[in-house]
Formats: C-alpha cells, sequence, structure tokens
C-alpha cells in the first residue's frame, strides 16, 4: 500500500510541533503541504514556528498561511500554555518563506485536481477547512476525510468544563466541518488525556539524534508551564500517530452539535439527528505511547 497523502493544517503550538516532527519521520505519510492558522498563537507566530520547525528537520515541504481570525470575533491565544512566540525552545529564524497562495485556496486547488486523494489532519482550529467548504464547496467534496484533533465527547473541556481549546476556538467552523458530509474522524480529549508524559519520565524520548533532542526540549518547556500542572499531554502528536495506525483507537459513531455560544460554547454533544461522524472513545495506551516514541527517535 502506498503513503497516506496528508495536508496537516497547524497552529504550533509545542504539541503541534512534536505532531510535525512524528510526520515527517513517518513513512506511511506523505505530507503534500503544510497549512498555518492562529490558535495557541497568532498568526504570524504559528507561521513562522511552522517554518522554523521545517527548516530545522531539512524538510522541504511547502507552507501556506491561513486564517488570522475566526469566522466570528477573536482566538483567545494559549501563551501561558505554549510560552513566548507560542514555541520558546530557541529555534533559529525560518529562511524559508510561506507561499504566496492562502491555505483555504491551496487546499480548494489540490482538491480540485486530485479528487478523494487528500486527507487534511487538523491540529488547530477548523476556519482554513470550514472557509474552503464554505466558499470553495464543489471543490471540499473532494477531500476524502478530515481528521480533526478536537471536541470532548465523554469527558471535561480543557478549556471550560465543557470544550476543548480547538473548538472552543471557532465553534462556527467546527459546525461547519462537522455538517459537511466530508468523512470526519474526530479525536479529542476522550484519548488524548489519556497519552502525557510527566516529569518523572523526563527526558523523553530521551536519544541524541536532531529529532530527539528537539522533542526533549518541546516537551520540558510544556512541562516548565506552570498552568499545564507537571502533566503534558501529547493531544497533537496521538492524532498523527492515529493517522500512521488508525488501529491504536476504538471508534464509534455519533452524531454531534457543536453549541455555539454561552457557557457551553465549544461543547461536542451526541444528538440524534444529522450526519455521523467517527468519533474516537479509547486508544491503546502502551502502543500508542510506543509508536510516538519510536518516531521521535
Ligand atoms: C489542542 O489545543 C491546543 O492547545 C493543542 O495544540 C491541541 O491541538 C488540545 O486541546
Ligand atoms: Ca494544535
Amino acid at each position: 500500500m502506498g503513503s497516506k497523502k496528508i495536508i496537516i493544517d497547524t497552529d504550533p503550538g509545542t504539541d503541534d510541533a512534536l505532531a510535525l516532527l512524528i510526520a515527517s519521520n513517518s513513512n506511511e505519510l506523505e505530507i503534500l503541504g503544510v497549512t498555518t492558522v492562529g490558535g495557541n498563537a497568532n498568526i504570524c507566530d504559528t507561521t513562522r514556528n511552522t517554518l522554523s520547525m521545517l527548516d530545522y528537520i531539512g524538510s522541504r515541504v511547502e507552507v501556506y498561511k491561513g486564517a488570522t481570525n475566526p469566522l466570528s470575533g477573536t482566538f483567545q491565544y494559549a501563551y501561558h500554555i505554549h510560552g513566548k512566540n507560542g514555541l520558546d525552545v530557541g529555534l533559529p529564524s525560518p529562511t524559508s518563506v510561506a507561499q504566496t497562495k492562502s491555505a483555504e485556496e491551496y487546499i480548494a486547488d489540490i482538491s480540485k485536481n486530485y479528487p478523494q486523494f487528500v486527507t487534511i489532519v487538523a491540529l488547530g482550529p477548523l476556519t482554513n477547512i470550514a472557509k474552503v467548504i464554505g466558499s470553495h464547496n464543489s471543490e471540499s467534496e473532494n477531500i476524502k476525510e478530515i481528521i480533526v484533533m478536537g471536541g470532548a465527547v465523554n469527558v471535561s473541556g480543557n478549556v471550560t468544563q465543557f470544550a476543548e481549546f480547538n473548538i472552543y476556538s471557532d465553534p462556527h467552523a467546527a459546525k461547519v466541518v462537522i455538517d459537511s458530509g466530508i468523512p470526519i474522524t474526530l479525536i479529542g480529549l476522550d484519548v488524548t488525556n489519556q497519552i502525557s508524559v510527566i516529569k518523572d519520565d523526563m527526558p523523553w524520548p530521551g536519544g541524541s539524534t536532531k529529532i530527539s533532542n528537539l522533542a526533549t526540549c518541546l516537551i520540558s518547556s510544556g512541562l516548565s508551564m506552570p498552568s499545564l500542572r507537571s502533566v503534558y499531554h501529547l493531544h497533537d502528536p496521538l492524532v498523527i500517530a492515529a493517522t500512521v495506525m488508525p488501529d491504536l483507537l476504538q471508534f464509534e459513531e455519533f452524531k454531534l452539535d457543536v453549541i455555539l455560544d454561552g457557557p457551553e460554547r465549544g461543547r461536542t454533544i451526541k444528538k440524534n439527528e444529522g450526519r455521523s461522524v467517527s468519533v474516537a472513545i479509547d486508544v491503546n495506551v502502551p502502543s500508542a505511547k510506543e509508536l510516538i516514541k519510536s518516531r521521535l527517535i
């Protein structure tokens, strides 16, 4: 079987940065392009961080800058979790630059030119993808699958009691994506909260390669943030691991609504009507952590 062709839509962020390392180090995946979105940090920071990461590992994958703001309102950034500039690990400024085409145009073009070819792995707020669905509807129907890091279905949220960060950041976009009819796999806190690194595990992943040195630095940086209370969850890395090996997770089909406003903003909640999405409800913790570690060394 050939490699899975993916576009990574991302907002680095330390766990997004780890996810980029894992994907770049996985032969099962071919990264066609990386699109950026505001979320953990502002769009200038997330785009620069993406370029710096790819430069560091010598990747020539092209980067397309995406949304500055969610569909409605503004992002509430998470610098208190990801550090100064969203990635405080001393990477040099990038020498490469983002493409002139926007993230939205790039995703629409690839979908048009290569129908049923591309899996989008969405690691941040779903704004770029919702914009493609909204403005390039016939092209978006050609997207093969969208694998989303987001949501908290049977567990509590991590921004509020109800909401997970990516969905909370742009609930309107999440609703557009979930209701789109494109095959959706939602990998949220129900499983990503189960995969973590604590201070006693450090140095993790260990090793002394270029990738493992940076990975250890990213996780140390995360663990040093008081708001994480000494537990570093491998949210986005698990999503890449599951893209490589879906059998790491157990899934159930649910119809889901997204609460747009009010105290439950960003909540992903089961409903009786509508389209079904595939929701990850459990994970093989030792195997998932081993796969992640093996791709970071
Ligand atoms: C998600 O929110 C972000 O802070 C992480 O990068 C991850 O994508 C977890 O809720
Ligand atoms: Ca992310």
